[in-house]
């Protein structure tokens, strides 16, 4: 039964959604990557149409690597024996046979936003890709501006950021945080900041005018696996995405993005470029600190207060999404003792 699965922080399993594979710059037209996605081998390659095509690594023939292949119009050629793959997965070409074999690739649904290719992992129609919430609609401009890797499972991690006694205790910050849940939708959950608080805080007069009620501090996650997060004052708000997957070992792999609406002309464009920079001032300012919480936690919440309310909502929105064996990407059932 999916109830008495555990899904929360357990690195047999991921949760079905979009996850980030490659940096989008890092494919160009014509190129193809070996990547390993939730311990299933890939290949994935940007077509002289410019569709970029994520396959099962494994040529269905012999096994060879396609990330070896080479790639020709629309597909990929194995380099072993030259079969063709259309962008379909279908063979199309069989050198020195004389017939024709009904053989096929598995393909995975792929798409480029916010400066990466994700890969979907479920088995229907894929579902909504993360966006971030104010930037929906929106087109934006982006910096792919680090990756890291953390020795904890990625929901470990990005609960960090809504575990609102850690803001006071390790990062110092003057204000309690108080977060309220939204649910966004069957796979994304919002944690949003609702507290005024600090008021004796010198920090937090001076920039008291810039906020018309809270201070703005919101966390979207997406699949269990991506956070996003917005902060800042009225008139400019941040928006830094984490995007993360689990890897060998249950430990974390991600990509932080810094995001920011497209402002157009050249002014537009200084602006930008300024504001992503602050963007990834204020990421670090998120990113240290934790790290060495993350080399030895065991995650363990036996003794929940108060202030870990939105960490237990997000954990129930996590038990509540289908989830795949890592490795295998079959439906998970296995239960971890
Ligand atoms: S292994 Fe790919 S064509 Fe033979
Ligand atoms: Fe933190």
């Amino acid at each position: 039964m999916k109830e008495t699965l555990k899904i929360f922080n357990n690195s047999d399993c991921f949760i079905e959604g979009w996850y980030w594979a490659i940096p989008a710059k890092e494919l160009r037209v014509g190129k193809v990557k070996a990547v390993n996605l939730l311990g299933k081998e890939l290949a994935i390659f940007r077509n002289f149409e410019k569709q970029v095509i994520a396959v099962e690594a494994y040529c269905p023939h012999m096994g060879a690597h396609l990330a070896e292949g080479k790639v020709e119009g629309d597909g990929i050629r194995c380099f072993f024996h030259n079969w063709k793959f259309n962008n379909q997965g279908k063979c199309i070409e069989f050198p020195c046979l004389n017939k024709s074999l009904s053989v096929n690739l598995q393909v995975y649904p792929t798409a480029e936003k916010y400066g990466i290719i994700w890969v979907w992992t479920g088995k229907g129609t894929p579902k909504t890709l993360p966006f971030v919430p104010e930037l929906q609609t929106e087109e934006c401009e982006v910096i792919v501006s680090s990756s890291f890797t953390q020795n904890c499972h990625p929901n470990v991690l990005t609960i960090n950021a809504i575990d609102a006694h850690h803001f006071n205790t390790v990062h110092n910050l003057p204000v309690e945080i108080d977060f309220e849940t939204e649910q966004i939708n069957q796979n994304a959950i919002a944690f949003n900041n609702k507290t005024r608080g600090g008021d004796n805080s010198f920090f937090v007069k001076l920039i008291r005018p810039f906020y018309r009620n809270e201070v703005t501090y919101k966390i979207c996650y997406w699949y269990g696996s991506t956070g996003i997060v917005t902060i800042g004052p009225d008139f400019l708000h941040f928006y830094i995405m984490f995007a993360s997957r689990v890897i060998e070992g249950g430990k974390t792999a991600g990509k932080t993005i810094l995001i920011t609406k497209k402002r157009f002309g050249l002014l537009g464009w200084i602006f930008n470029r300024i504001v992503l920079w602050l963007t990834g001032l204020v990421g670090n300012y998120f990113a240290k600190g934790d790290t060495r919480v993350f080399q030895t936690i065991k995650f363990n919440l036996q003794t929940p207060t108060s202030a870990d309310k939105s960490i237990i909502d997000y954990i129930k929105h996590t038990e509540a999404q289908q989830a795949f064996t890592w490795g295998s990407w079959e439906r998970f059932t296995k239960i971890k003792s």
